[in-house]
């Protein structure tokens, strides 16, 4: 089954075609992404209007050059998946509605994708390491992006449980934050990283949120309150700069660490599975690696291309259930808000 998959929900416009019958890497046809980071940097975040006006702009040429990459015509398509949600509900019109009048026109299913769902599935896209391979469900999932924070315990592909999240800032919101407030650009999350690099361990040492508490809820607002007196009270040079961000990222790192270990322990697990864009971070891949080494188990990650935003991770999700003969009416279905926990299981 070729699937088309759409995503619209905030600043990139993605698109890609996977095909259910190759196999590995090959079944990921092709792939373009367009990010409008240019078009926002100069506000500081992202502008929903000027958002879902550029994905009008950019969609269509965008599903004409992948479908030129993966060699297909339109009428080769068995199916059409597109973010639903939850995101910026401009963005998202634009998606469904594109995505939605294809497969009408082309009569073939179309299926709106919960974008936390396509995050979570990304690890799976791939073969694996070589050793142990594609990991498959029962597993831990942290899903670390702009707009969430969230542990899941999957009990199967669409059996969600939420085991704990962030009652404030999202992990990625939190560097975007505090890189802005130390006057890095936008999107602060990446550059922050890179700064990081460079900076002195243990210079700053900021408290770790929540890590004193039982449960596994998270809160970064503190964090970034913490940054922003260190940063006014020191000499704002270069050299404190990255000081301060490695500090911030070994905070952030060490209680996304200290949190998955306690999901593990609570599911009974030994396989974590990470997602989303701050899943592109080097320390966290790190440490989270190396934390589930000592287990004996492990911790997957996608390829840094995959933990953001991109057209790969809808259309996978959106042939995984397609395939299992799931797929929406004829409305166009854009769900800002949606609870991941109320999707169907896929058998
Ligand atoms: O998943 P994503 O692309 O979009 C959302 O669904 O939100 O995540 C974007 C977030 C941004 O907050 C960005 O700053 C953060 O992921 N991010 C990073 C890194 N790369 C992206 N944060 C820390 N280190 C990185 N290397
Ligand atoms: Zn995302």
């Amino acid at each position: 089954m070729r699937v088309l998959g759409i995503e619209t929900s905030c600043d990139e416009t993605g698109v890609a075609v996977y095909d259910t019958a190759l196999r590995g890497a090959a079944a990921l046809r092709a792939q373009a992404l367009y990010s409008q980071i240019a078009l926002h940097a100069e506000y500081g975040g992202v502008v929903p209007e000027l958002a879902s006006r550029d994905h009008v702009r950019k969609l269509v040429p965008l599903v004409r050059q992948t479908l030129a990459e993966a060699g297909l015509a339109p009428a080769d398509l068995d199916g059409v998946a597109y973010t639903a949600g939850p995101g910026l509900v401009g963005a998202l019109l634009v998606g469904a509605g594109v995505g939605r009048a294809l497969a009408w026109a082309l009569d073939v299913p179309a299926i709106g994708v919960h974008h936390m769902e396509g995050h979570l599935l990304a690890p799976l896209i791939e073969d694996g390491d070589p050793v142990h391979g594609r990991p498959a469900p029962p597993f831990v999932a942290l899903l670390v992006s702009g707009g969430h924070t969230q542990l899941v315990a999957v009990e199967a592909i669409g059996r969600y449980r939420l085991l704990g999240e962030t009652l404030d800032d999202a992990a990625g919101e939190a560097f975007d934050k505090t890189a802005k407030l130390m006057g890095l650009p936008y999107p602060g999350g990446p550059q922050l990283a890179a700064l990081a690099e460079r900076g002195t361990p243990g210079a700053y040492r900021f408290a770790r949120p929540m890590i004193d508490r039982p449960g596994l809820d998270f809160s970064f607002s503190g964090l970034k309150t913490q940054v922003l007196l260190a940063w006014r009270d020191s000499d704002q040079s270069e050299a404190t700069r990255a000081d301060i961000a490695r500090g911030f990222e070994d905070a952030v790192v060490e209680t996304l660490a200290i949190k998955c270990e306690r999901a593990l322990d609570a599911a009974g697990s030994d396989t974590l599975i990470v997602a989303g864009g701050v899943g592109a971070n080097r320390r966290l891949r790190e440490r989270l690696q190396a934390m589930a080494a000592r287990r004996g188990g492990r911790a997957c990650f996608p390829r840094p291309a995959l933990c953001t935003d991109n057209g790969a991770m809808i259309a996978f999700a959106g042939a995984l259930r397609l395939q299992a003969g799931q797929h929406d009416d004829a409305a166009v279905r854009a769900v800002p808000r949606w609870d991941m926990a109320s999707l169907p299981p896929l058998a």
